[in-house]
This record gives structure tokens, C-alpha cells and sequence, in this order.
């Protein structure tokens, strides 16, 4: 009906969203099930749909399309090969801007665009959250921040649901768990308790008068309330929240329907059954905050421009041939097909190449490749760092990754790990950067893998990027600083800026 399940051999439940099924699930969460005497063992009322399930249906009344992801690094300027005019004569977009052009440093540094780029972030992405497997059991949860405040607690329910509230007290308003990082060391003086960023609990606790919710959001205790204060109508605020494949998403609109979440992960979705990421664990975590525009660090991990000259790691494992000449790729290609096994090849090429995903966009055999010789996955040294996925039989010296809402989940696949970015805006000059790398569910640390080895490739290279895109927002914060010209291996970031001009700045914006 509404929902697809599929249990793996660990017994994780595998849950497909649509619009029947969320609604259903934000119906559940502000279910009326939650009165003071539940404490006491009293049996709930059934059904009772809170206002916090109903909520106002405001923003932008039209959803504007969103076009498929470049998907990765993008692919050959195929209007240049055409033969076509470079610049066609498009006029009409803010402030003179022209396509194949970067945009004008307002958009990037001012904060009016960049408040309103947030509300329709909100509006109309699913945001990449993390992975199942960070809260396997009932009452685990963590805390997802997004923009200047919104917070979201992502919880396992007592039903072993994965569900997501706002991280907002119904009384007056604090955060139930904290939304910064816990102080240390601790006054133990202090008398406020208050839940971390991440832990496991059976109920939300306030720290300020001390309302309590259950795992399903539901308020079940607020002390000297009058008569007619009905904790049904109390329960924590929902959002929109889907798993694709073992991932989790958010969108944190604030209409009752969300955008559709199967579109927007088709391509992702493609990939990572493949890979069979559902039941992969997670061997490490680190987080890297991007002092830029969050749409400079979507541009950067949109292009492989930079990776000649900024990433020697990451050049010296994977093959790219964006740059080369004709005869440099073909050399290049003869090189990587002497060393891929044929039946890897064939099995690629009849394989993803191709697929379609349910919103038109394609899997495109330009956005996965082969690792160079001499490597059988994404390290360092080219060697193994974990043993080989579950559904994976043999080495096929290859990668490959898929991208959602633009490049802010990204997911770089290998035949013995995966590493997933996620990158978050945070304010107008800051994003918030998290890789997680996960591993075969019964690897064991010290065993099978060491996480430093694990982490190494793309640790080294996403603090590169790091490091060129504060360089980047640096630069362009300065007076002097124009719309440049995009090469053609740039066609992802070109794509992406048409997309931000056309369709989320609005002629309020500017
Ligand atoms: Fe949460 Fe008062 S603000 S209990
Ligand atoms: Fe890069």
C-alpha cells in the first residue's frame, strides 16, 4: 500500500516512504495517545489527530521543478563537442546574470539571500540525515541541525520506527536536547539536566519545567495544568522523514505534504541497492565545518576541475579523464582496461549504465569510474581497507557515487566501504560538513579494518576542499570579485547556479 518493507538478514526493517505513507506516519506522531496517566498504566485514547499533526499550510504555494542532479562530478560539455554556440543569448535572470557564468557575490554573501534560500531549502529538499544503523534500538536517537535554528530530534520509536520532532518544547519553547554541544567540564553544582546531541532515552525530558515526551513524541507528563489542557493537543511537532536504503531524509516544510521523496532519490536509491548500503554499519564519523556559502560547497562537489590540481590523493586513486585530451584518455583508458578485469567491465556496462531513475534523470556512466591500477578501492595505498560488502563477490577496481538535492547527500561507493558526505547549511557563510564511512555489518574494528584507514582518502580530501572553498568564499566576499566563466568540465556547477537563478531566487530576492 503506502509502504514497502523489506527486512535484511539482521533483522533491520527497510521502510520506502511516499506521501500516503508520511502522512500516516505524522498522524502516528502527534497521535493522542499521551496523557499523564499513561505513566500510571492507564490505557490511551486512540486516533486522535493533535494540532501538531495539522499543521498551517503556508510557504510557497508552487513547487518549482527540480531537475535532475548532475549527479557527481558531471559530465563533458556536450553543447561545446556539439559545435554550439557556448553562450546562448538568455537575458531575464537577476542582475544581468548569464548562464555558464558564476553568480554575483550577493547571492553568496548577503544574508537576505541567503534566509530566503533557506526557507526554500526547507520547503522543498529532503535533506540527507545519516545512517539507519546510529540508532539501532528503541529510544536512540540523535539531534539534526539545519539553517540559523531548526533543530530536529531523529529518534527509534518503541515500534522500532525511525521518526524525526522538532527539537522544541510545547510549553514555552526550549530545546529538549541540547543544540550545541555539551558543555564541558560539567558544574556539578548545576542542577539543570538536559539530554546531549546524540544517546539513547526512553522520553524527552525539558529541562526547564520538565514536560515529558515519549519516543512517539507524545506528551505523558506536565504537572499543575488546568482542566481543560489537554496533553493530546501537546505533542512535539513532526517532520517529514523518510529511509531510502538504510538513509535517512528530512524535509523540514512546513506544509502538510511533503515534495516527493521518490523522485528526488531515484538515482541514489539505484546506487545504493547495488552496494546493499542498507545493512552496512558505520566504522567511522567526522565532521568537517566549510566557513562558505553553502552553495559554494555544492558547487565544489559538483566538478572535477579542481581535482588535477587540488586533490593529488584522490587523482592518484580515481580515474578521471575530464581534463585529458583525446589521446591522453585514450592512453589513459588502454592503461585502466589492462588492469580491469574484463568481466568487471561487462558487468558495468550492463549493469548501471543507463538507469533510469522515476524522475527522468539517468544513472550516468561518466559520474562512476574506474580506480586507477595499482587500486582495488578509495585508499591511500590502493590496498583493502575492510573486507568486501555483502553484495559484493569480487574486486571490480571500480567506484561510484550518486548525489541527492544537489550534492547535499553524496555517496561515494567502493567494493569494501562507502563513504557518505553531508553538507548542511548553517548560516550565510557556513556549512556544516559530516562524513560518515560505513563498512560489511560484521566487520569487526581492529579485525577487519582500522577506521583510520578507512577514513584516509577521503579525509585528505575533503579537508582539500575544505580548505579551496573557504579560499574560494574568501575571495569572493571581496569588492573585486566578478562573474567568471565556467570551463566545460564544469558543467555540474554551471547546471546548478541555472538552477538556483531560475528557480530559487524570486523576483522578491533581488
Ligand atoms: Fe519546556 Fe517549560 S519550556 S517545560
Ligand atoms: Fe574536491
Amino acid at each position: 500500500m503506502g509502504e514497502e518493507r523489506s527486512e535484511n538478514k539482521h533483522g533491520v526493517v527497510g521502510r520506502r516512504v511516499n506521501r500516503r505513507d508520511f502522512a500516516k506516519t505524522s498522524v502516528a506522531a502527534g497521535a493522542a495517545v499521551a496523557l499523564p496517566g499513561t505513566l500510571r498504566g492507564e490505557v490511551a485514547a486512540e486516533g486522535k489527530a493533535t494540532e501538531a499533526a495539522a499543521l498551517p499550510n503556508y510557504g510557497r504555494s508552487h513547487r518549482p521543478a527540480l531537475p535532475p542532479d548532475p549527479g557527481g562530478y558531471g559530465g563533458p560539455d556536450i553543447e561545446q563537442e556539439a559545435g554550439r554556440r557556448r553562450e546562448p543569448a538568455r537575458h531575464g535572470y537577476p542582475g544581468g546574470w548569464r548562464e555558464r557564468t558564476t553568480i554575483p557575490g550577493e547571492y553568496y554573501n548577503d544574508e537576505r539571500h541567503y534566509l530566503a534560500d533557506e526557507r526554500f531549502i526547507a520547503e522543498n529538499l529532503w535533506l540527507y540525515v545519516d545512517h539507519q544503523s546510529r540508532i539501532p534500538n528503541p529510544g536512540d536517537y540523535f539531534v539534526f541541525e539545519f539553517g540559523r535554528s531548526e533543530s530536529v530530534i531523529i529518534v527509534r520509536s518503541s515500534d522500532g520506527e525511525v521518526r524525526g520532532f522538532h527539537n522544541v518544547c510545547r510549553h514555552r519553547g526550549s530545546r529538549l536536547c541540547r543544540h550545541d554541544a555539551d558543555p564541558t567540564p560539567g558544574d556539578p553544582r548545576l542542577s539543570v539536566k538536559q539530554l546531549g546531541q546524540s544517546g539513547s532515552s526512553p522520553v524527552f525530558r525539558c529541562p526547564y519545567h520538565a514536560w515529558t515526551y515519549d519516543t512517539d513524541g507524545n506528551l505523558i507528563y506536565a504537572y499543575g495544568m488546568q482542566d481543560d489542557f489537554d496533553p493530546a493537543d501537546n505533542g512535539l511537532v513532526p517532520c517529514h522523514l523518510g529511509t531510502v536504503e538504510g538513509s535517512i531524509f528530512v524535509n523540514l516544510s512546513r506544509a502538510q505534504e511533503p515534495p516527493e521523496l521518490d523522485a528526488a532519490v531515484a538515482q541514489m536509491r539505484a546506487l545504493t541497492e547495488r552496494y546493499g548500503v542498507a545493512d552496512l554499519t558505520i566504522a567511522a564519523r567526522e565532521q568537517y565545518p566549510i566557513k562558505a556559502n553553502w552553495k559554494l560547497a555544492l558547487e565544489n562537489f559538483q566538478e572535477c576541475y579542481h581535482c588535477g590540481p587540488s586533490h593529488q590523493a584522490l587523482s592518484t586513486t580515481h580515474h578521471y579523464d575530464y581534463e585529458a585530451t583525446p589521446q591522453q584518455l585514450a592512453a589513459q583508458t588502454a592503461k585502466v582496461h589492462a588492469w580491469v578485469p574484463e568481466k568487471a567491465r561487462r558487468d558495468r556496462q550492463g549493469g548501471m549504465d543507463g538507469m533510469a531513475g522515476s524522475d527522468g534523470s539517468q544513472y550516468k556512466p561518466e559520474t562512476s569510474g574506474h580506480l586507477n591500477p595499482g587500486f582495488v578501492t578509495g585508499s591511500l595505498d590502493g590496498k583493502p581497507v575492510a573486507p568486501l560488502l555483502p553484495n559484493i563477490d569480487a574486486w571490480n577496481h571500480e567506484t561510484q557515487n550518486a548525489t541527492t538535492a544537489h550534492s547535499t547527500g553524496y555517496w561515494q561507493c567502493y567494493d569494501d566501504h562507502v563513504a557518505i558526505a553531508r553538507f548542511t547549511p548553517r548560516d550565510v557563510n557556513r556549512t556544516d560538513c559530516e562524513i560518515i564511512w560505513l563498512v560489511h555489518p560484521d566487520a569487526v574494528e581492529g579485525r577487519d579494518y582500522d577506521p583510520d584507514n578507512v577514513k584516509a582518502l577521503w579525509h585528505v580530501t575533503i579537508q582539500e576542499d575544505i580548505w579551496i572553498t573557504d579560499n574560494n568564499h574568501a575571495g569572493i566576499r571581496s569588492d573585486a570579485y566578478r562573474s567568471g566563466r565556467y570551463s566545460g568540465a564544469e558543467t555540474g556547477p554551471a547546471g546548478f547556479v541555472k538552477w538556483y537563478m531560475s528557480e530559487v531566487v524570486t523576483p522578491g530576492d533581488h
